[in-house]
């Protein structure tokens, strides 16, 4: 496994995989590996000739009062897990190296940016557009994986793959549970012992809200609002918001005739934890 903090170097050797004619597969993160990213690795693997694991804490996509310092890391594990999973090329550049000056031009999201995360964390989705761009150019991946766990991430990331024109095929991954229903996510760790308790309420109250939609309410904001009592009646964490949206395109609808998300982000004391569960007219489907 080769392991690489500089751009060259990675551009040279996936430059000599597809002059080889094989197929490159991405999976950006910002490490501190657990098993949701560890399937996207695994899907990587079994669909690509090489496999190339970004590991970068992106300093863009945090706002100036979120969680950048407490961000876990784990490099040396990383590169364990990393190795022991089969990857290829593990690209872990410093903040320097992505970002070595005062950027010249910014991407802005105009559609799909401003509900859910992207309201809450203004800026966010710009930081996450940059820095896969640059991931992109610099990695020239055939495939790339996402998590369904990042539900909007994913709809943002479709967006800029079409928009831009990027020659890669956007690959969304299911999201990984604990056995108590709660996603994996980096973030766990920072939950205290009751927090951590309470968290799966909120995947349970998506599913709660899923099978008044199963059982015939079809009133977006009728299903929103029990969801919400649901979990506010489990979880003293702070309900940062709970919303029913078409997807991908995440606009807003009344009744649901379409494929929705149902999501929810909740802030506890160091983490705050988002969850979500895609409902579609012809069944119920869960990501
Ligand atoms: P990070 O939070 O490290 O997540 C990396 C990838 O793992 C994302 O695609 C995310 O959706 C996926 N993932 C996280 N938890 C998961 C789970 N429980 N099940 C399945 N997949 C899961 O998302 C980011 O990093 C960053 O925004 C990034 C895309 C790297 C850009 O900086």
């Amino acid at each position: 496994m080769e392991v690489s903090k500089n751009i060259n170097n990675v551009q040279q050797t996936v430059l000599k995989m597809k002059r080889e004619g094989r197929m490159i597969g991405i999976v950006p993160t910002m490490g501190y590996l657990h098993e949701g990213h560890i399937r996207l690795i695994e899907k990587a693997k079994t669909d690509n000739d090489f496999v190339v694991l970004t590991i970068f804490v992106n300093p863009l996509q945090f706002g100036e009062s979120e969680d950048l310092n407490a961000y876990p890391r784990d490099e040396k594990r990383d590169l364990d897990k990393a190795e022991e999973l089969g990857v290829d090329l593990v690209f872990l550049p410093n903040e320097k190296t992505m970002y070595p000056g005062p950027l010249s031009l910014n991407i802005s999201v105009v559609r799909r940016a401003d509900v859910l995360c992207g309201k809450s964390r203004p800026g966010h989705f710009e930081g996450v557009a940059m820095v896969l761009t640059k991931l992109f150019n610099i990695c020239q991946p055939d495939n790339a994986y996402f998590g369904k766990k990042d539900a909007q991430q994913v709809a943002v990331v479709d967006a800029l793959i079409e928009d831009f024109n990027f020659p890669i095929r956007l690959n969304p991954v299911d999201t990984v549970r604990e056995h108590d229903g709660l996603a994996k996510s980096s973030r766990n760790v920072n939950l205290t012992s009751g927090e951590r308790m309470e968290a799966p309420s909120i995947h349970q109250a998506l599913e709660f809200g899923k099978d008044l939609f199963c059982r015939g309410e079809k009133t977006a904001g009728k299903i929103v609002e029990q969801t919400r009592q649901f979990l506010e009646a489990r979880t003293h964490g702070k309900i940062d918001y709970i919303e029913l949206l078409s997807y991908p395109e995440l606009e807003v609808i009344e009744e649901i005739d379409q494929q929705v998300i149902l999501a929810a982000a909740v802030f506890y004391k160091k983490a705050r934890l988002i969850d979500n569960i895609i409902i579609n007219k012809d069944g119920c489907i869960t990501m």
